[in-house]
């Protein structure tokens, strides 16, 4: 493997004057820089990032954690924290933590140990280890999406109660009463936070809840299959169904085929995050959008702010974005 020892003797310069063009240390002459460079592409050369960070301190890595990178939810915010990451000079690291709080704790030792300039995080759920290990290393960091009991850093969140009210009074003003959700991950609060907007909505119109109603997912699509199944099941079948993201409410549409139940005919579904695949399903989902453009640019925005003037105590930033209706094809009124 090519050494710089190799880009100097090619270059025809010191090895100190490569490290110095390598790391912008020192000023170097212009032609000097392109006969160093040129060297480096000649010679097949790649500078230890790593090791350069350890020198400099900054290594223009963004960590970004997720807990699932196979839900287009997540893979649609990885692709623009990418994107800005990229234009403002920044490598950003991906790590799926696969909902397994070891596995993310695993991985923040990881990017630590990458001396990774800073962190985007969207956690398993709101229990505060992981979280202090990132604090405890004195590391810049966002919290997205899943926030924490009285946290009071910066957070980018979107405000999913309000989603699941709307949702769910969306069916209401359709005419529906017997409305059914399909919760998703245990302590995860957007989950928990969606079932309280539903509660809101039922108990502004009077119509009490039934606990047969709420069925527990996992905001995987196969646990939308189990639940739909479940609900169908019921003696009093629902009318309509929130279910708390689109991946649980397409596994409930494919579900609803094979048992032969129609969509929106027999029972209208309402999702939530409008994923690219919500508009491409039939009948095409009628959903909450989350706003994932505005989100994902706001968390790296404020990350690179951070990593930026890590010095300056600055206050937290606590952004809460508002969800809204996308009314498609798979409600329709209860007659
Ligand atoms: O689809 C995945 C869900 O988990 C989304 O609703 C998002 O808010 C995340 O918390």
């Amino acid at each position: 493997m090519a050494t710089i020892n190799d880009v100097a003797k090619k270059a025809g310069v010191s090895i100190t004057t490569v490290s110095h063009v390598i790391n912008d240390t020192r000023f170097v002459s212009n032609e000097l820089r392109e006969k160093v460079n040129q060297a480096i592409i000649d010679v097949g050369y790649y500078p230890n990032q790593l090791a350069r960070g350890l020198r400099s301190g900054v290594t223009a890595t963004i960590g970004l954690m997720i807990p699932d990178n196979s839900n287009p939810f997540f893979a649609e915010i990885s692709k623009i924290i990418e994107t800005v990451g990229f234009e403002n000079g920044y490598s950003v690291i991906l790590c799926n933590s696969s909902g397994d709080l070891k596995k993310e704790a695993a991985y923040i030792e990881t990017l630590m140990s990458h001396q990774i300039d800073g962190i985007i995080l969207i956690s398993v759920n709101s229990t505060l280890e992981n979280l202090n290990r990132i604090k405890e290393r004195n590391i810049p960091f966002v919290v997205v999406d899943r926030d924490f009991p009285q946290y009071d850093g910066d957070t980018v969140l979107v405000n999913n109660e309000l989603g699941g009210y709307l949702a769910t009074k969306y069916l209401i003003d359709l005419g529906h009463k017997k409305i059914a959700c399909i919760e998703g991950s245990s302590n995860v609060n957007p989950s928990s936070d969606r079932f309280k907007g539903y509660l809101r909505a039922l108990e502004e119109s009077n119509i009490p809840f039934n606990k047969q109603y709420l069925v527990r997912g996992d905001f995987e699509y196969q646990s939308g299959e189990g639940a739909f199944e479940e609900l169908c099941s019921l003696k009093d079948r629902p009318t309509a169904i929130f279910a708390c993201n689109d991946m649980m409410a397409i596994g409930a549409l494919r579900k609803a085929k094979s048992l032969k139940v129609h969509i929106p005919e027999d029972i209208s579904l309402i999702g939530f995050d409008n994923i690219s695949f919500a508009s491409a399903v039939s009948p095409a989902l009628t959903t909450v959008g989350q706003p994932i453009q505005e989100l994902s640019r706001q968390a790296i925005s404020i990350l690179i702010n951070k990593i930026q003037n890590r010095d300056d105590v600055q206050p937290a930033k606590k952004i809460l974005l508002d969800p809204e209706l996308v009314i498609r094809e798979s409600c329709l009124p209860q007659n």
